[in-house]
């Protein structure tokens, strides 16, 4: 068996390569976990964008729909009491522009969303994290 230093160049470039082809889906994996994670758990979005059946239990089939809000303020106040759909990403947002009204709370015309939608601060990482995830719902 001849060893030749280009075979083992091309052996260990091939091997780098298997390992980034894995490595990439892992990260984004990852990251719409993260997504997950953060929509169902810490920020709750579902709990005014996936609609209720007749006794208020969210409608597990229909998460992130879209979906009216159940309440109204006891005092006159700019309110929706609409919460529109966000799996697959609301049609009027680039995913950057997504990120961008997670971090900012500003919309990208650079109002802010009409309570009760909250305003929200997250990190850089978290507002992708989020927008990955729902970008990958129907
Ligand atoms: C307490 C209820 C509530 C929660 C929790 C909530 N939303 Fe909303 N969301 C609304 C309502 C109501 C609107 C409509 C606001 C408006 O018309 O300005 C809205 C609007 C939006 C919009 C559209 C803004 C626009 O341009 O009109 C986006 C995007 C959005 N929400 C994303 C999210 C995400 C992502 C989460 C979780 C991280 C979340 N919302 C959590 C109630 C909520």
């Amino acid at each position: 068996m001849t060893r030749s230093p280009l075979r083992a160049a091309l052996c260990l470039t091939a091997l780098c390569f298997a390992v980034a082809c894995l490595a990439i889906p892992a990260a984004a994996q990852a990251q719409i976990a993260r997504g997950k994670y953060l929509v169902e758990q810490v920020a709750l979005c579902g709990d005014c964008h996936t609609p209720r059946d007749a006794t208020g239990q969210p409608i597990a089939a229909e998460a992130l729909q879209g979906a009216p809000i159940g309440v109204r303020p006891v005092q006159p106040m700019p309110f929706s009491d609409i919460a529109p759909k966000l799996a697959g990403l609301p049609a009027n947002y680039t995913p950057a522009q997504f990120a961008r009204f997670l971090q900012t709370g500003q919309k990208p015309d650079g109002s802010p969303p009409l309570p009760p939608m909250p305003p929200y601060r997250l990190s850089k990482q978290d507002a992708w994290a989020v927008t990955d995830y729902l970008k990958s719902l129907k």
